[in-house]
């Protein structure tokens, strides 16, 4: 049995995370802790809030004191770092948030396990482990020949949110080597699926669409993501936990390569064959005029591309799957509707958090 605290489970990643780790490891003990910063929602936690083994703790990894409490008071065996500012727009406009959270915050957690499990060895002995999870934009960008990034590729961080996380990996390594805090990375690529905050692209396009908004391409379209559903990302740290080995990174891809203007038709597609379908969408959405028409990628606009801007992300996941036997197991086909369909059934969800709100909500509980 595990004793573990995860950092971030109110975001995206983080709290379909913990809802997958439940149905697989129900007598495990969870504790969340998140900031509840504009992406972190508790109410993407409202699947797990009644089990028996969840503790939620509203703070800031910064807040190291409070770390190391939460450390030995719920004997923390296994630390999962999600916690991050994640928006690569936001970092091109406020780098400094980035560094804040992503650099020191990451460095204040290490310094807390390595206090706690090694100088004071609450343990006794038992293992520990403190899990990274981190992004394949560390690895900088590829041209559409190159091979896919592997564990090897050399660092070349290009938006200050990649160069945060290439730094807290740094971080993460450099504590293993010192002192021996047994440490595991991730870096896997673009994650979708439900609870995905409406400013990343996909959740974008689809809310968008509900309002009639433009639907705003960066620069040509041309630029390439590799898609994974987010629980393949829950599957593969699990398997980092349970099967990895302590001091190295492991790569989490979808092999699904995408340009962005092709996911984004994509989900036109969908969404106007919903609209088709379901009687009620209509009646529910009457502002989504366009994919009433059967017409949402009439919205499509092309805008000013984003400085530096990646052209390229792909992952070689292949250390992962020999290694520890990773796949991906949700097709992109499989994966991509059952998304579009969890935003047309949660609207409560996505307008909450974009109106403020769910942010009003918050304030009040923690006054
Ligand atoms: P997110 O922005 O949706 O969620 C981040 C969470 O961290 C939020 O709940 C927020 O409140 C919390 N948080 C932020 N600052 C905090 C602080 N100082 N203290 C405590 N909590 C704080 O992010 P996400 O998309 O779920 O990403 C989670 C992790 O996965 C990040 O480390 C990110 O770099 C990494 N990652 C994301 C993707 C992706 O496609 N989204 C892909 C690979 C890796
Ligand atoms: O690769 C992993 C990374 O994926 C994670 O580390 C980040 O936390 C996560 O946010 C994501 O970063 P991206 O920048 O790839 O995701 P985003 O959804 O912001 O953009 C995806 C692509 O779509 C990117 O090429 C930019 C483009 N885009 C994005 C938005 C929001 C548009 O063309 N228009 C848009 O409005």
């Amino acid at each position: 049995m595990r004793s573990i605290l995860v950092t971030g489970g109110a975001g995206f990643i983080g709290a379909n995370f913990v809802q997958y780790w439940f149905t697989q490891h129900p007598q495990d003990n969870i504790l969340v802790l998140d900031a509840l910063t504009y992406a972190g929602n508790l109410a993407s936690l409202d699947p797990v809030k009644d089990h028996p083994n969840f503790t939620f703790v509203h703070g800031n990894i910064l807040d190291t004191n409070l770390i190391e409490e939460l450390l030995r008071h719920h004997k923390v065996d296994t630390l999962i770092h999600f916690a991050a500012e994640s928006h690569v727009d936001r970092s091109i406009t406020g780098p400094d948030a980035f560094l804040e959270t992503n650099i020191m915050g990451t460095h204040s957690l290490l310094k807390a396990a390595k206090k706690v499990w090694l100088d004071e060895n609450l343990l006794n002995g038992k293992e520990h482990r403190f899990h990274h999870v981190s992004t394949d934009e560390v690895y900088g960008t590829l041209s559409l020949t190159d091979p896919a990034f592997t564990e090897d590729t050399a660092y070349a961080p290009n938006s200050p949110y990649a160069a945060s996380k290439a730094s807290s990996d740094h971080l993460v390594r450099a504590y293993n080597e010192t002192y021996g805090l047994k440490t595991t990375i991730s870096n896997c690529s673009n994650n979708y699926g439900p609870y995905h905050f409406p400013e990343k692209l996909i959740p974008l396009v689809i809310t968008n669409i509900l309002h009639d908004k433009p639907l705003p391409i960066y620069g040509d379209g041309k630029q390439i993501r590799d898609w994974l559903y987010v629980e393949d990302h829950a599957r593969g740290i699990e398997l980092v936990l349970n099967k990895g080995r302590v001091g190295e990174n492991y790569n989490i891809g979808g092999h699904n390569e995408w340009q962005n203007i092709d996911i984004v038709k994509l989900v036109c597609k969908l969404m106007d064959e919903c609209f088709a379908k379901g009687e009620a969408l209509p009646a529910d959405f009457p502002q989504a005029k366009s994919a009433i028409a059967g017409n949402s990628a009439s919205l499509i606009e092309y805008v000013k591309d984003r400085l530096g801007h990646d052209r390229r992300y792909a992952i070689d996941a292949a250390k992962t799957r020999d290694e520890l036997g990773y796949e991906p197991q949700e097709s992109f086909e499989t994966g991509i509707r059952k998304t579009v369909e969890w935003y047309l059934n949660n609207e409560v969800w996505w307008l909450a958090v974009m109106d403020g709100s769910y942010r009003d909500w918050i304030s009040e509980q923690y006054k």
